[in-house]
């Protein structure tokens, strides 16, 4: 699986320091805040395509739309590299979630649901199919996760590829998304 892309990881440690990337998203990309997305093993193309939509709009976040503001291609690139390159993120169940497992696992073919699962890969570590990339979930941070589904089903977040993410939160209730990200984040 190629997570690196092009960039130049070395150059991509220096320049995640000196952006003050690491402050908030930690040295190896594994942010201490659970509000903050690990970025440790998760794929560049990934990275660098967020950091695009922070530029042009497309994603929203007032932290993050300065904090990318000013970032080259190649500064993109770098970092993204950087941050591919670490052990991927991991997290540690804690109990068991029948619930968001099986969501997780299968979805609900009564609601048209697809298992995230069959996207985001086996344990959420992510998959990449025609082009797509389907980010690494299992073991991000539990707070961004919740943040992140709620704002798809909102339609605050709006820049996955044909909308798939905000169809899928939208079949999705509140409580589903408590245990899934309680699951998610443990994977
Ligand atoms: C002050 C804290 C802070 C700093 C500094 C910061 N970030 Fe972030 N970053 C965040 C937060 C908070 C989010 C979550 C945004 C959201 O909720 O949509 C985020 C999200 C991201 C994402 C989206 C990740 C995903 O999984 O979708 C990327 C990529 C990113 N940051 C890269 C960077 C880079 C590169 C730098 C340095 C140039 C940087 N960040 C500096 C706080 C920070
Ligand atoms: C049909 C495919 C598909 C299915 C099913 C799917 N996802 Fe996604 N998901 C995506 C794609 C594509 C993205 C990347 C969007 C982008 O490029 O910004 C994404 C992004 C995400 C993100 C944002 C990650 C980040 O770092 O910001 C989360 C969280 C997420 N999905 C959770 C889930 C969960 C939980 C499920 C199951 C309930 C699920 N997804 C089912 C395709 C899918």
């Amino acid at each position: 699986m190629q997570h690196a892309g092009a960039g130049d990881p070395v150059a991509g440690k220096l320049k995640s320091d000196s952006e003050r990337c690491q402050e908030c998203h930690g040295q190896d990309g594994n942010a201490e805040d659970s509000r903050i997305p690990k970025h440790a093993g998760q794929f560049a193309g990934y990275l660098v395509k967020q950091l695009q939509d922070f530029q042009s709009g497309a994603r929203r976040h007032e932290i993050m739309v300065k904090m990318a503001a000013d970032l080259t291609p190649a500064d993109m690139a770098d970092i993204a590299a950087y941050f591919a390159g670490q052990p991927v993120m991991q997290g540690r169940l804690e109990h068991e979630n029948p619930r968001a497992k099986s969501l997780f696992e299968s979805g609900d073919p009564a609601r048209e649901l697809a298992s995230c699962e069959s996207c985001h890969g086996k344990n959420g570590k992510g998959r990449v199919e025609n082009g797509v990339i389907y980010p690494v979930i299992g073991g991000q941070n539990k707070l961004y996760l919740r943040r992140q589904l709620l704002n798809w089903k909102l339609g605050e977040r709006k820049n996955s590829t044909e909308a798939v993410m905000n169809k899928v939160a939208k079949a999705l209730a509140d409580d589903e998304i408590e245990a899934l990200v309680d699951y998610v984040s443990g994977l």
